[in-house]
């Protein structure tokens, strides 16, 4: 109880991660830093923003003289659009990208995603949201109706965990604690589908052919 009561407190955020035209071949390495980094991909696409969507997403930066080379560029080729999730995942995404300049990240922060893939600042490898607000709506322009709803937390999460799963957990994991296994996780994993309380009662004979 007490360990799925903390597990439901951890703050899961999701952020938008773009990886940009520049740093297209280098895809799966990132994707790679971005499993390592505890982030779960959720959702991943190949895009080819149009310069109108890049107008959106960098909307703030309108009027900017670097406005016209942003939109053209990230509009010049395919994008590797990908929704992360993770604990603080706006923050920690930021903090692996490293600053927008990859001239100055190659200086200051030598092991981000910026000082190793990109270039200078304008070709810089990867996007990633700044808050939580221009993540759901960067999210929503890059993955239209995606699913936004907030991951349930804190006490609704809570509510949710102690009615279907901790009860059924915790009768699973007193019997593996008596049991004591030599593989416990593919025993739980056993357990749990050999116990599932909603296990459809299907007899054999009445399924129909699809
Ligand atoms: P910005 O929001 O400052 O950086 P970040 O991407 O870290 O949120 O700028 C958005 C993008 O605009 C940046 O990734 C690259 C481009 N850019 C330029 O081309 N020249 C500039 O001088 C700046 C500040 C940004
Ligand atoms: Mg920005």
């Amino acid at each position: 109880m007490e360990k799925a009561q903390c597990a439901a407190e951890v703050y899961v955020e999701r952020t938008l991660a773009l990886i940009k035209p520049d740093a297209i071949d280098n895809a799966e390495e990132i994707e790679e830093i971005v499993l390592r980094s505890g982030f779960t991909i959720l959702q991943k696409r190949k895009v080819y923003l149009s310069p109108e969507l890049c107008s959106d997403i960098y909307a703030a930066h309108y009027g900017k003289m670097f406005f016209p080379s942003l939109t053209a560029f990230m509009s010049s080729g395919p994008t590797i659009a990908m929704v992360i999730a993770r604990d603080q995942a706006i923050a920690y995404w930021r903090e692996l990208i490293g600053p927008a300049n990859s001239v100055k990240a190659k200086q200051t922060h030598p092991g981000s995603l910026r000082a190793l893939y990109g270039t200078d600042d304008l070709k810089n490898a990867v996007h990633g949201s700044e808050t939580f607000s221009a993540a759901e709506r960067e999210i929503q322009f890059v993955f239209p109706g995606a699913t936004v709803d907030p991951i349930p937390t804190g006490e609704v999460a809570m509510q949710y965990l102690s009615r279907f799963v901790n009860p059924i957990l915790l009768t699973g994991l007193t019997e593996l604690c008596k049991q004591k296994p030599t593989d416990p996780i593919t025993w739980l994993a056993d357990w749990l589908i050999a116990n599932n309380p909603n296990k459809p009662n299907i007899q054999e004979g009445l399924l129909e052919e699809p």
